[in-house]
């Protein structure tokens, strides 16, 4: 069991390249399944996941957050940030990479486990997503402009509330083309005996 689970965990890609095909309902229901298991702090389950499986409203939020990387000003220099402000101005830009399905995982406001919270559960996304031959990538742009209005307007009607702050998003689909794994950097572990 545990060759098993270490085996879906070496094997789980980011991925950037999603069929065509649709997700299943049931798929989608499975992986907000194992999005509610991951752990909370101090037990808090106060996220929310708002799963997607509409193309044109992913589309729609695809718009809206070309236009907010427009006005956007990164508030540190992490390069991504670059990047994504930059790429977004081409036309073929598309912040999930047209994948089928998309779900944004979100929280209340001021509480400082938040982002981690969230990021556990979407790891637990990522790896049954990976278990049931599903591709998955952790998508930062929603976060990263989670004070836009207009996409805080949008998101309103999808019933994400206002108050809460956007943690991060996941990107599913079905692989079209594998990611290289990339090498692990090795010395980044210490086992005091
Ligand atoms: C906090 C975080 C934010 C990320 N944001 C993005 C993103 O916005 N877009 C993207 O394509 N990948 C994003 N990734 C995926 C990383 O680029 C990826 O995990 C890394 O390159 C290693 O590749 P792997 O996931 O295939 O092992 C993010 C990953 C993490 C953990």
């Amino acid at each position: 069991m545990e060759q098993e689970l270490l085996e879906i965990i070496k094997r789980r890609r980011s991925t950037r390249a999603f069929e065509d095909r649709p997700v299943p309902r049931a798929a989608l229901e499975k992986l907000l399944e194992a999005a509610i298991w991951a752990p909370s702090g101090s037990n808090s389950q106060s996220w929310l996941f708002t799963a997607i499986l509409n193309r044109q409203v992913i589309d729609r939020i695809n718009a809206l957050i070309r236009q907010g990387f427009q006005t956007w000003i990164p508030d540190d220099d992490y390069p991504a940030k670059q990047g994504a402000k930059k790429s977004s101005g081409r036309e073929d830009f598309h912040f999930c990479n047209h994948a089928p399905a998309l779900i944004i995982a979100s929280n209340r406001p001021n509480y400082e486990n938040a982002m981690a919270d969230c990021s556990l559960a979407l790891e637990n996304i990522f790896l049954l997503a990976e278990s049931m031959g599903l591709g998955s990538c952790y998508i930062n742009s929603p976060h990263w402009l989670r004070d836009d209005g207009p996409l805080r307007d949008y998101l309103f009607t999808l019933g994400i509330p206002r108050e809460h702050t956007i943690c991060s998003s996941a990107a599913i689909g079905y692989i079209a083309k594998p990611s290289v794994p990339p090498a692990r950097r090795e010395g980044v572990c210490n086992i005091i005996e």
